[in-house]
């Protein structure tokens, strides 16, 4: 897969998941912005749809082809897996940042593996798709979601948090009211909660 890896010799690496129509240089700015200590991989999604990049396919807007989903869903996590021993950065210390259908797959990969991230960041999310989950004890999620998001309405955000935590999952839940749009506010709320 397309991808960027800067190597801050931190412990920690951020996996950057972009939304659609979107590649892997859209959330350096951000990540840099977070923590620019942290490692960096970023990855474009390998879909096009109508020339825009995705992560998985979907048959219409919000309606995801799950059987694809869950394909690419396990390729992305074979992928971080190989990076890691390429590059030598520590697998048990990645936090995944997704934006929107990037947050999707990051949410996907939440739901079928235990151990995937440290920590996962999911701005603008969705349910992926219904499926029992791993036991998710050892993972903090930030959800970022707005209450008048046209694309990933606030039923779907106030969903995914019950299931992440009835995983178990350390879940906090921050509300914007600023559309399907990422803002400083948000961001300012994950610096501190990547704090804690
Ligand atoms: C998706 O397809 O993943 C969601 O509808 C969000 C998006 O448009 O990327």
């Amino acid at each position: 897969m397309k991808h960027i890896f800067k190597d801050h010799k931190s412990t920690y690496t951020f996996l950057l998941l972009h939304g659609t129509g979107g590649d892997e240089h859209d959330l350096l700015g951000i990540a840099q912005y977070l923590n620019p200590n942290f490692n960096v991989l970023s990855v474009r999604g390998e879909i096009q749809e109508h020339g825009m990049n995705r992560f998985f396919k979907r048959l219409a807007e919000g309606v995801f082809d799950e059987e694809d989903l869950v394909f690419r869903t396990h390729q992305l996590h074979d992928f971080v897996n190989m990076k890691a021993i390429e590059y030598g950065f520590d697998r048990t210390k990645v936090i995944a940042l997704g934006y929107s259908n990037g947050a999707n797959i990051a949410a996907s990969i939440l739901f079928h593996y235990q151990n995937a991230f440290d920590r996962a960041i999911l701005l603008h999310p969705m349910v992926p798709l219904r499926k029992e989950l791993p036991d998710l004890s050892d993972v903090s999620i930030f959800i970022g979601a707005g209450k008048n998001d046209p694309i990933c309405p606030p039923e779907q955000s106030i969903e995914l948090e019950r299931l992440l935590r009835e995983a178990h999952a350390k879940v906090h839940l921050h509300w914007e009211n600023n559309g399907h749009r990422l803002t400083q506010s948000e961001l300012d709320a994950i610096k501190v909660w990547l704090l804690k």
